[in-house]
């Protein structure tokens, strides 16, 4: 139900491409000329080769299997793809392996989770959502491309387009938080991004994951079990999976889970159904890692020959990493279970993006280029800029922000401060394993010192390391262990460093959240408080009287009662890159006005969870005169709504109009709204429109996003923004009817600045 973009759609990049071409740059392959060039080379390839095609092998750097490289594999013609691999040198090698020894020459695509940068590291992509600008992402995930192309990966695991609705699911941080239409808009800029308006030699392969509901876990614990019925699958879960599609994603991961009792990569009805039947996907699916042997664990499949039996008649084309497919396809073929053309339908796409992606004619990296490529300045400048504008103001009270340059004593706390491992946040590709990244990033701590300059005296306080109670496997692979928590005599020696450095100070800057290893995969938390003494640290800080702003690193909503009631300004950061402490300052010094909105919903406290704008009423409306809240113990409403953020001015929306009071089924309507700056400084508003469906043939959400636009506007200027309501805004899927459509009804309308929006219309919907 998305806008149809099609590898036509054109946005930036693909007008940058193009430029590029008429520069001389070479021209992609047709996917006419690639499918042809595919189906000749499939017609000389045997059994075995085929299934090589369908092998993503673990790369020499997988630590957790012994590092094994995989040549002879690579000259028998059985690896299609190798993950995690970036020694430059070692991909060069394989890939003549592969090129001048295998017996039809096939390249390997090199592929790896480019997830929000490469060298240069963008904020995390929840980071970037919240910049409300897809266009951020484009540029974001174009830059990155580059760099991967230059550095020899070819295709990247992303974008991650799970809606998240729980907090507690540390993999929130990877996407861009809970609501379809929002998710839906990055997804396809993340697709324009790394691909550009067709793949070519320019481009990476997008992949598209982890197809799907694997953000509905239960209890928000990553891997568990997904039960999501068929209507919300297709109505919020499976929407900006449709819509990375549309817009030409090469490629599809399948989730690790259970989706309602059968596990994803096993699973007929999404692999095949739903994304090949009915959206027509055209391209190739990979499991998650090691997913296919993982269907035996999970009680699907009898042994691992069943395993690869159920996984390719499901419609999974290639294996990460499990050998499953390697070791009993051959076998499957030759006892008639599966078919060669089976086989054929997995391993044409493969090929396709290969050619098109230029491999068979180029298919090695120019090493003496690499750093070159990945050290450009110019992705410093890219990264800081998108790093302010993904930023979210929560908290402002007594206009303490922006901060003036005069200031002359700060204290510094929080042990993220001055963590550079932290502040680029995870799945970064040179980071990964506790590596040594080239990035250099910059500190909140070094960018403040060197912004106040040595006329200003700056303290720091950083309280205990954080550490978690149980470490990760990305932990462990790199041989991090879990800290002891400080004594009791620590801790007071910290809380009594951070009182006196705030006493000395004429403001306190705490920059406060979760280690990069809090959140992203297998980082669930049962708890949102800021881990370890923070709290107590910043308690100790505001006792002091002084102001103190809190700067948050961190991948998914905490809980911030306390210092929601107590701390005067609250920043939200995520972790916003390699130069992600500059940005920091950028905005609290006021040279940058954030205008970044929360794409999630930010909960009191865990028990909230799973907490989303877009709920549906039963029962009790909320707005009943004695009805106060659902829990007796805790208000039911999150302590910042989606879609909200502050700015250093103000902002009226009036006029809200609709085009048509009334409209026929499938007919549209326009909405538009005035917007204002009413305050002294030029700032960005982000325009939200949410509609209501009052009645129909299935109870709909109380509010649901269908357009917005952020735009910067001066002092007293104001703007009439348009968004369109038709078809694709107005439809749902039907539980009754099985299929998408508009109905007779009528809806409300609101326009605003958040999704509590009051400013109101409304229209009807007419047979
Ligand atoms: C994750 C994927 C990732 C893959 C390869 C898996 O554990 O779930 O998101 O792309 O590993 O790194």
């Amino acid at each position: 139900m998305d806008m149809k973009m099609g590898r036509k759609g054109m946005g930036f990049v693909a007008a940058l491409f193009l430029l590029a071409v008429g520069a001389g740059a070479q021209a992609p392959m047709s996917h006419e000329e690639a499918h042809q060039r595919a189906e000749s080379l499939l017609k000389q390839m045997t059994v075995e080769e085929k299934v090589g095609q369908m092998n993503q092998a673990s790369g020499a750097a997988l630590p957790m299997l012994g590092g094994q490289k995989p040549d002879s594999l690579i000259v028998q013609g059985k690896v299609g793809s190798i993950l995690w691999l970036t020694d430059v040198k070692e991909i060069n090698r394989l890939q003549h392996l592969a090129v001048e020894k295998s017996r039809l020459h096939v390249p390997i695509l090199f592929a790896f989770d480019v997830i929000h940068g490469y060298r240069t590291v963008f904020p995390v992509p929840l980071a970037m959502a919240s910049s409300w600008d897809p266009s951020v992402e484009e540029q974001a995930q174009h830059f990155a491309a580059e760099d991967a192309r230059a550095a020899g990966i070819d295709w990247t695991f992303t974008p991650m387009v799970d809606i998240a609705r729980d907090a507690r699911w540390g993999r929130m941080v990877e996407g861009a938080g809970e609501d379809p239409y929002l998710g839906a808009a990055m997804a396809r800029a993340q697709v324009r991004g790394f691909q550009g308006a067709a793949i070519g030699p320019e481009s990476i392969l997008a992949c598209v994951k982890h197809f799907a509901g694997y953000g509905a876990a239960d209890g928000g614990r990553d891997y568990d079990s997904s039960y999501v019925p068929e209507e919300l699958m297709r109505n919020v879960y499976l929407v900006p999976f449709h819509a990375a599609e549309q817009a030409g994603a090469a490629t599809f991961m399948s989730a690790y889970m259970d989706l309602n009792d059968v596990p994803a990569s096993g699973n007929p009805w999404l692999l095949t159904e739903v994304l090949r039947k009915d959206w027509g996907f055209k391209g190739f699916v990979v499991s998650d890692a090691f997913a296919v042997s993982s269907l035996q664990v999970h009680g699907y499949a009898r042994d691992p020959e069943d395993a690869a039996y159920k996984a390719v008649s499901a419609g999974l084309d290639m294996d990460m990493a499990s050998e499953t497919f390697t070791h009993n396809l051959p076998g499957l073929v030759k006892n008639g279970k599966v078919s060669e053309a089976q086989l054929d339908a997995a391993v044409l796409p493969i090929l396709e993006a290969k050619y098109e992606l230029g491999l068979f004619d180029h298919p090695y990296v120019d090493e003496s280029k690499v750093d070159a490529v990945l050290d450009r300045p110019e992705g410093l400048a890219l990264e800081r800029k998108i790093a302010a504008r993904s930023m979210v103001l929560l908290k402002n009270d007594h206009a303490t922000l922006p901060l003036s340059t005069g200031i002359r004593k700060i204290a510094v706390i929080g042990p993220l401060a001055y963590s550079t491992r932290d502040i680029e946040g995870g799945w970064t590709v040179e980071g990964l394993f506790g590596g040594a990244s080239k990035s250099h990033p910059v500190t909140v701590l070094a960018a403040l010192k060197e912004r106040l300059g040595s006329g200003a005296e700056v303290s720091y306080v950083p309280g205990p390391a954080l550490s978690r109670l149980y470490p990760s496997m990305f932990d462990q692979m790199s041989g991090k262990k879990p800290l002891p928590p400080p004594t009791e005599a620590e801790k007071a020696d910290w809380l009594a460093k951070t009182k006196a450095a705030a006493e000395h100070a004429d403001l306190v800057i705490a920059v406060m959240g979760e280690a990069a290893d809090m959140s992203s995969e297998a980082a669930s938390r049962a708890t949102l408080t800021l881990p370890g003494i923070q709290e107590q640290m910043l308690e100790a800080a505001a006792s002091t009287g002084k102001p103190v702003v809190l700067v948050l690193e961190n991948g998914r909503p905490l809980n911030l009662l306390w210092a929601s009631e107590h701390v005067p300004a609250i920043l939200e950061a995520w972790y916003p890159g390699t130069e992600g402490g500059a940005a920091v300052a950028d905005v609290l010094f006021g040279e940058v006005n954030p205008g970044g909105k929360l794409p999630v919903s930010w909960p009191r406290i865990a028990g909230q969870e799973p907490l989303y704008y877009n709920h549906n009423l039963t029962h009790e409306p909320e707005d009943r005169p004695g009805f106060t809240s659902r829990y007796w113990d805790i208000s039911s409403k999150p302590l910042f709504p989606f879609g909200y953020g502050l700015s250093y001015t103000t902002f009226k929306y009036s006029d809200l109009k609709v085009s048509q009071k009334s409209i026929h089924v499938n007919g549209s309507t326009e909405v538009s709204v005035a917007v204002t700056n009413t305050g002294n400084v030029t700032g960005d508003a982000v325009a939200q429109v949410y509609i209501h469906q009052r009645y129909g043939s299935a109870s709909r959400p109380v509010r649901q996003l269908k357009g917005f636009e952020r735009v910067t506007l001066k002092p007293g200027e104001t703007r009439t923004l348009t968004f369109p309501l038709g078809q694709a805004e107005l439809s749902y899927w039907n539980p009754q009817t099985k299929a998408w459509g508009m109905e007779p009804t009528e809806f409300d309308v609101w326009a605003g600045g958040d999704s509590t929006a009051s400013l109101h219309t409304d229209f009807s919907v007419i047979q």
